[in-house]
């Protein structure tokens, strides 16, 4: 619907929009939605509760997607990240919801797509939910969610009966992707140089996407420095201007750049004649470009929009690396 617009909130955006969330919140459980509470919810109650998800956005454990039509807002749905060390790559998706004088207009829909790319690029590759809500659960199997079965006897709907979930899940990208990312993902916190944990990791990513040449670089006032690399031979240029080559566009537009000919690209900074494609995905911590993965392949048109959201989500999965 062309008057929809869904967008991850941040905290402040969150906070901002305190008075829209609760007020869905408090609809949602009034029409009889089974999301936590039993009988009616108040306004104060509502807000009590978003403040601790504004928390946990702050805190970098969740995150927010909200709704808008004609500017107003109408729905919202969080991502709860796991805060296990073994389930890295894991999250629960909880609480879509949308205000009942906006249903049935592709409201929670958009929330559910934006709500699983946000997540995917959050290296969060394996979904969680589950639902009493029929309406929903056709929603989540249009999506291709897998349905899991049916836990009776779950919980209290708001009108006291007892009821049961359905749960579904759903993994983002493929098993062999899953394992490699969980394994970068655990390999950047453990212990050690910083250095050592960025030469194994870029190691992995080489041996497990099977591309040419891997390196990791750190954004420093005006120039951009090789940190650790994986691949036949030495980067041709250790360090550089930030502002040059394909790694300057995507600092500049803070956001993944892919040249699927290089030798056509005259921004290619030449390092070794035998790449045909490279792509640069930037690693941002609170907005900022603080380094980028860059990865390259002999081949030209070697990476397509699904490589793109698997390297972007190991990018993020590179942060700790960075603090
Ligand atoms: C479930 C909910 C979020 C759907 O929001 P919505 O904005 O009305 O959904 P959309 O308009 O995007 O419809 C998406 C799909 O949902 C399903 N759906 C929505 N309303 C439906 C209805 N009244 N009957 C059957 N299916 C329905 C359809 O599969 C629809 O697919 P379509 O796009 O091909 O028509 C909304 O009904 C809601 O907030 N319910 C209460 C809260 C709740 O229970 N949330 C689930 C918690 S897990």
């Amino acid at each position: 619907m062309a008057d929809v617009e869904v967008r991850r909130l941040g905290p402040s955006e969150a906070q901002h929009h305190l008075d829209g969330l609760a007020s869905v919140l408090v609809d949602c459980v009034a029409g009889g939605a089974s999301i936590g509470y039993v009988g009616l919810l108040s306004v104060d109650e509502a807000r009590a509760a978003l403040r601790s998800v504004i928390t946990e956005l702050d805190n970098g454990r969740a995150l927010l997607v909200a709704g808008f039509v004609g500017g107003e807002l109408v729905g919202s749905v969080q991502v709860l990240f796991s805060p296990k060390p073994n389930q890295p790559h894991r999250a629960d998706l909880v609480k879509l919801l949308v205000h009942r004088r906006a249903r049935g207009r592709g409201v929670g829909r958009a929330l559910m797509e934006r709500a699983e790319a946000e997540a995917r690029a959050e290296g969060k590759a394996l979904l969680v939910l589950d639902t009493a809500t029929d309406e929903a659960e056709q929603l989540y199997v249009s999506l291709g969610w897998t349905r899991l079965g049916v836990i009776p006897n779950y919980a209290l709907y708001p009108d006291g009966r007892l009821g049961g979930t359905i749960v579904f899940f759903k993994q983002l990208f493929s098993s062999e992707q899953v394992g490699l990312l969980t394994r970068v993902q655990v390999e950047t916190v453990a212990d050690g140089a910083r250095l050592a944990r960025g030469e194994r990791v870029v190691g992995l990513i080489r041996e497990g996407t099977g591309r040419r040449w891997v390196g990791i670089y750190e954004l420093r006032p005006g120039e951009v420095v090789n940190l650790v690399w994986s691949g036949p031979s030495a980067p041709g240029h250790l360090r550089f201007p930030s502002s040059k080559g394909l790694t300057g566009v995507a600092v500049a537009s803070k956001a993944t750049f892919i040249s699927n000919d290089v030798a056509n690209d005259p921004r290619y900074l030449m390092a070794f004649s035998s790449t045909g494609s490279e792509m640069i995905v930037p690693v941002i911590i609170d907005g900022q470009v603080v380094g980028t993965l860059d990865v390259e392949d002999e081949r030209q048109d070697a990476f397509g929009p699904e490589d793109q959201e698997f390297f972007e989500a190991l990018a993020t999965a590179l942060r700790p690396l960075f603090t």
